[in-house]
């Protein structure tokens, strides 16, 4: 396992299966960023996490349109960050961002590369639309439990 996997969907239920299947698998402390254009798919994907995760049906992940973090109780607690409207780090440090990313819980950052200073994370995933329902996800591990977890990840679809 080259720390680099890439998968590709048909539609946003295959996205949110492949989330799933992330939340099913995430330990606590792990902290996963989604990159990708608008509409690409990366909340899709959170659902989907935080469906693995047990996160009930009554508490959705959604886009926040103000928001800048939703907390989801599931297995382990689900910290969802979407860093599109931020205006300067101060902002996360406001949000109390170090404390949940170094706590417990799953933490998944929407727009996390709009940030200047790149946020420590086990997996990378970058959203790529391929055309109106297909989409290509390429998943870069950043450490050893990123690593770990693509192995798995990985694992678990070949043998689907
Ligand atoms: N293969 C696919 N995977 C995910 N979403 C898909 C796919 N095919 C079509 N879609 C559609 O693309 C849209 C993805 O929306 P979503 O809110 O998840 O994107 P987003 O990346 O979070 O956007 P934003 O940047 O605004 O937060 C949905 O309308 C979904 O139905
Ligand atoms: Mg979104």
């Amino acid at each position: 396992m080259s720390g680099v996997w890439l998968a590709a969907t048909a539609g946003a239920a295959e996205t949110r299966a492949l989330g799933r299947r992330l939340g099913v698998l995430a330990r606590p402390g792990l902290v996963v960023l989604l990159a990708g254009d608008l509409g690409v798919g990366k909340t899709c994907f959170a659902q989907g996490v935080a469906d693995g995760l047990g996160v009930s049906p009554g508490s959705p992940v959604t886009s926040p349109s103000y928001t800048l973090l939703n907390i989801h109780q599931g297995r382990l607690p689900l910290y969802h960050f979407d860093l599109y409207r931020l205006s300067t780090v101060e902002d996360l440090e406001d949000l109390g961002y170090d404390e949940v990313a170094e706590g417990a819980g799953v933490t998944l950052v929407e727009w996390a590369d709009r940030l200047s200073t790149p946020l420590p994370c086990s997996l990378r995933i970058v959203l790529r639309r391929v055309d109106a329902d297909r989409r290509e996800l390429r998943f870069e591990a950043a450490d050893e439990a990123g690593r770990n977890l693509l192995a798995e990840l990985a694992g678990a679809a070949n043998t689907l």
